[in-house]
């Protein structure tokens, strides 16, 4: 079977991009293949997890390209110039516009450190997740993988898990956490489950 190909789309330490690589490397990724990494910013050490394995990876800047328009037209031509199926947004933290989702309808998956719909949509990113679970005092979180939509984190979910909070949590613990035991298994299998129906679709 031709393998669905894949974009991951960065903006910082880049862990959820190295669970997927492991995965691939591991061979639990078999309906995809990682043929781009796209970071909003050039700090991103994203960057240097993609290079270690061999994937090609374009900066684009929103604050250098100096227009959401220039920006998108950058993303979608470097998209367009490796031949990308499916876009992964692994702790990307631009905005993409509901112009440019439109155009990739179920073609965008992205992962969030909670359990939509709490503590999600604009605002919610990073750390301020967790930050805000335990302002809450709920005593579960979670992580979850959704189609993306332009609605921000409004998109159809396709996999979630809980994760337990601790009496002593941090937002740096609970973030931690919640990656180790959720985002970097869920992200892996969703992408395998979506590249695998992508790949159907292209069957004679
Ligand atoms: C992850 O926890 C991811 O879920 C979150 O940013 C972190 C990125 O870490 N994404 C969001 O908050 C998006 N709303 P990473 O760069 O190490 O993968």
């Amino acid at each position: 079977m031709v393998k669905t190909r894949i974009a991951v789309l960065v903006s910082g330490g880049g862990t959820n991009l190295q669970a997927l690589l492991d995965a691939q490397s591991a061979g639990q990724l078999p309906s995809g293949e990682i043929v781009l990494v796209i970071a909003s910013n050039d700090k991103a050490f994203a960057l240097q997890r993609a290079e270690k394995a061999g994937v090609p990876a374009v900066v684009c800047s929103r604050k250098e390209l100096g227009s959401q328009e220039a920006f998108e037209a950058a993303i979608s031509r470097a998209l367009a110039d490796h031949g990308v199926e499916l876009i992964v947004l692994a702790g990307f933290m631009s905005i993409l516009s509901e112009a440019f989702t439109r155009q990739w309808p179920d073609r965008i998956i992205n992962v969030h450190p909670s359990l939509i719909p709490s503590f999600c949509g604009k605002g919610f990113y990073g750390l301020k997740v967790h930050q805000a679970a335990l302002d809450y005092g709920v005593k579960v979180t979670g992580a979850t993988v959704h189609f993306v939509n332009e609605i921000p984190d409004g998109g159809r979910i396709l996999l979630q898990k809980a994760v337990d909070i601790l009496p002593d949590d941090t937002p740096e613990t609970l973030q931690r956490r919640v990656m180790e035991q959720a985002e970097w298994k869920l992200l892996p299998q969703a992408v395998q489950l979506v590249a695998e129906e992508i790949g159907k679709g292209k069957e004679p």
